[in-house]
């Protein structure tokens, strides 16, 4: 074990602890750590500890370098006591899911289910996003009071990937409520018995539910991810039912618990800097690149593990194979040597080098489709309503892998016709 550091450790417990990602001080923490101790050796409650990467430049590095820092040997979950661990492995399918396997056996697995999401297919399909996003928006009173977390946020990714994977709008609750549990097992809104219990609930139900739905399309003409892996044949064999049920699990969980998250936390910093609203009111195509700092501003990623698989070094740290690398998300999207002014919230921030959603061989295979959704929502909310207003406490989800808004109140006011007209 690695036992460099071990002055942090009220530092660590804080690390270690979804609950302080429900809180905003975790920003200032980070702020410290980068300018102090950039590449930080963290105790963990599971007695192995982990390195804690603070740095722009080291998420760079870390994540274009996957045959030096693996997602394959222990997968990508934060995961930092016994019994999460021995969990995290095992829900996500570790070895068998795209974002657990390493280059390059992860190329061909990815193709199987990228179809869909580039950009050519999403501009195809973007006036059928469209209908459907209005659809959500029909369903909200024209001035009233809603969560616009579970009201709205939730309801936009899920029924474009829902409608992307062919899954009946009557499923939608009961795969939220899932998902909740899979992501946000350690919340005490959403936990069943320990967070790991719940976290292994929440994905074994997706994966059960995944494989009965891909197993019925074997053999159909249909062109949608889940019958993709269905059919899919990988390495020469087809694919087991453990990796398409796996993979399944990981288009609804990215899908549906990332992109509320962006939005959601956009909307909020949107409401707190009424400037930039004003300027997407002012000219609404400002969205095309406001969306990028829907995302850096909100990381809906909060963290994500990499496992060394050589001796190395980093900012001087000896790096030993076998060591944890936690990178955390939240910190290089706000570090100073890349963002001019970066807890300034400005949807014109150009270039906009955020690393929301990720980097290397692992980037993102939803991100296009994630920024079209949130273009069309704002789209939508800006020309129907004229005023948002918050009501109520802002509550953030307890998790350190995938966060954000839990609940956020607020009222709508419709759009008069004269302010439409304008
Ligand atoms: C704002 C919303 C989103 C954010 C912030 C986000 C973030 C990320 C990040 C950081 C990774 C890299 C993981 C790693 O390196 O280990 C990733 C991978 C991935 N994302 Fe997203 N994501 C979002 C939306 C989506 C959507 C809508 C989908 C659609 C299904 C999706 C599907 C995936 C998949 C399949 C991977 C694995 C890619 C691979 O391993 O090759 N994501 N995402």
């Amino acid at each position: 074990m690695n036992t460099q550091g071990s002055r942090h450790v009220n530092v660590d417990d804080q690390l270690n602890d979804p609950a302080f990602f429900a809180t905003d001080r975790y920003y200032a923490l980070f702020d410290r750590l980068r300018a102090e101790d950039p590449v930080h050796w963290t105790t963990s409650p599971d007695g192995r500890g982990y390195w804690s990467v603070f740095k722009h430049a080291d998420f760079k590095h870390i994540l274009n370098e996957p045959e030096l820092y693996s997602s394959e040997r222990e997968g990508v979950m934060p995961a930092v006591d016994a019994e999460m661990s021995a969990v995290a492995k095992q829900a996500m399918g570790v070895g068998e899911n795209v974002l657990t396997i390493d280059p390059p056996r992860h190329g061909e697995m990815r193709k199987v289910v990228s179809e869909p999401f580039l950009p050519r297919a999403l501009a195809a399909a973007e006036a059928r996003t469209r209908t459907l996003i209005g659809g959500i928006f029909d369903g909200l009173p024209a001035d009233g009071e809603i969560d616009l977390v579970t009201d709205l946020a939730v309801r936009i990714p899920m029924a474009v990937i829902c409608d992307i994977l062919d899954l009946p709008e009557g499923d939608w609750d009961k795969l939220l409520g899932w998902g909740k549990m899979a992501i946000g097992g350690s919340d005490p809104e959403y936990r069943q018995g320990t967070a790991a219990e719940t976290v292994s609930q929440g994905y074994q139900l997706l994966y059960d539910y995944s494989l009965r739905t891909a197993s019925a399309r074997r053999g159909c003409p249909f062109a949608d991810p889940l019958t993709a892996l269905a059919n899919a044949t990988v390495g020469g064999r087809p694919m087991t039912p453990s990796e398409i049920a796996h993979n399944g699990t990981q288009l609804m969980l990215a899908g549906f618990e990332t992109t509320r998250n962006a939005f959601s936390g956009g909307v909020l910093a949107l409401l707190e800097n009424p400037d930039q609203m004003a300027l997407l009111r002012e000219d609404p195509k400002r969205l095309r690149l406001g969306v990028e700092e829907f995302v850096r501003w909100s990381d809906p990623v909060i963290s994500l593990m990499r496992t060394a698989t050589g001796d190395t070094e980093l900012r001087g740290r000896r790096i030993r194979a076998g060591d944890r690398v936690m990178l955390w998300f939240p910190s290089a999207n706000r570090d100073e040597e890349v963002f001019d002014q970066p807890y300034r919230f400005d949807i014109t921030r150009h270039p906009n080098l955020h690393v929301g959603f990720g980097g290397g061989p692992h980037f993102c295979l939803g991100g296009p489709l994630a920024k079209l959704e949130i273009r069309l929502a704002m789209e939508e909310l800006l020309e129907r309503y004229d005023g948002l207003e918050i009501t109520g406490p802002v509550e953030r989800v307890q998790s350190s892998f995938v966060g954000g808004l839990k609940h956020l109140p607020v009222r709508l006011r419709q759009r008069t016709a004269r302010a439409s007209a304008g």
